[in-house]
């Protein structure tokens, strides 16, 4: 059977058929080769990238050259996936910046383009869509924005942050994204958000009722063990695995 290219429209388009979206992060090859190959419809390279593969404090260290270097290497891997990049940090910040930025991981590899922000980055979302790229958003917790706000703390909560989330997932869709990730938001808001928005939600500790779900593959497969994180319940312990392996080779070698 041939395989079949997943678009944004797919993805789009999954929202309502009762199939839930299942999306991982991927920053090179092998690792965009496995989760294809375990039929997962949406990869990201996430500037998380930036703490689990290049030991940076949070995302804000991260490079748009840096975005392009793993992106190209996931792109090596040919996924039928949708491949979608993060613009990093300050690289957006007009409408000119964002298309630029876009179309240099568009040259490296990139399929659609995730930035964070709502109404606050609409222009340069109709600015990245005006120019043919399709456009993921982000709304809830802002990575980009640990600094300012002081750690990684839930949205939602109080009735202010429920109405611009919601304002914000209108403007989103109005501008014309193709899904939007819900990060750190309480759930009930979460859900909320999602019977409004004709787009899906695709939630990352934000409940089990968002359209999908997406996960950093480090924190699912136990390869990130320093830190506990509420919403992922790892599926294997490759930490403890690699530290194993490690040792019986190391002890092998005096044998
Ligand atoms: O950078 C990233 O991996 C992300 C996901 C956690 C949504 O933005």
């Amino acid at each position: 059977m041939t395989a079949t290219k997943i678009t944004a429209d797919k993805i789009r388009s999954m929202k309502g058929h009762g199939e839930k979206i299942a999306a991982l992060t991927a920053y090179d090859f092998p690792m965009a080769r496995l989760l294809d190959e375990a039929g997962i419809p949406l990869v990201l390279v996430g500037d998380s990238v930036g703490m689990v593969v290049l030991g940076y404090p949070d995302t804000t260290h991260v490079t748009l050259a840096e975005m392009e270097h793993h992106v190209r290497a996931v792109a090596r891997a040919k996924p039928q996936a949708l491949l979608a990049a993060d613009l990093p940090y300050r690289t957006y910040e007009t409408a000119e910046m964002a298309v630029a930025n876009a179309r240099r991981l568009v040259a490296a590899g990139a399929e659609a383009i995730k930035a964070e922000g709502g109404r606050a980055i609409v222009e340069q979302v109709r600015a990245i869509l005006a120019a043919g790229i399709p456009f993921l958003g982000h709304l809830g917790m802002l990575p980009q924005h640990v600094l300012e706000e002081g750690g990684y703390h839930i949205k939602g909560k109080k009735d202010a942050e429920r109405e611009a989330l919601l304002a914000d997932a209108e403007a989103l869709t109005n501008a014309g994204a193709f899904a939007i990730v819900l990060e750190l938001v309480a759930p009930s808001v979460a859900l909320e958000v999602t019977r409004r928005i004709p787009i899906p939600t695709i939630g990352i500790g934000a409940g089990p009722d968002c359209d999908g779900q997406i996960l950093v593959t480090h924190d699912l497969l136990g390869l990130w063990p320093w830190y506990n994180l509420k919403h992922v319940r790892p599926k294997l312990n490759a930490a403890e695995q690699m530290r194993a392996a490690a040792r019986e080779w190391k002890l092998g070698l005096s044998k």
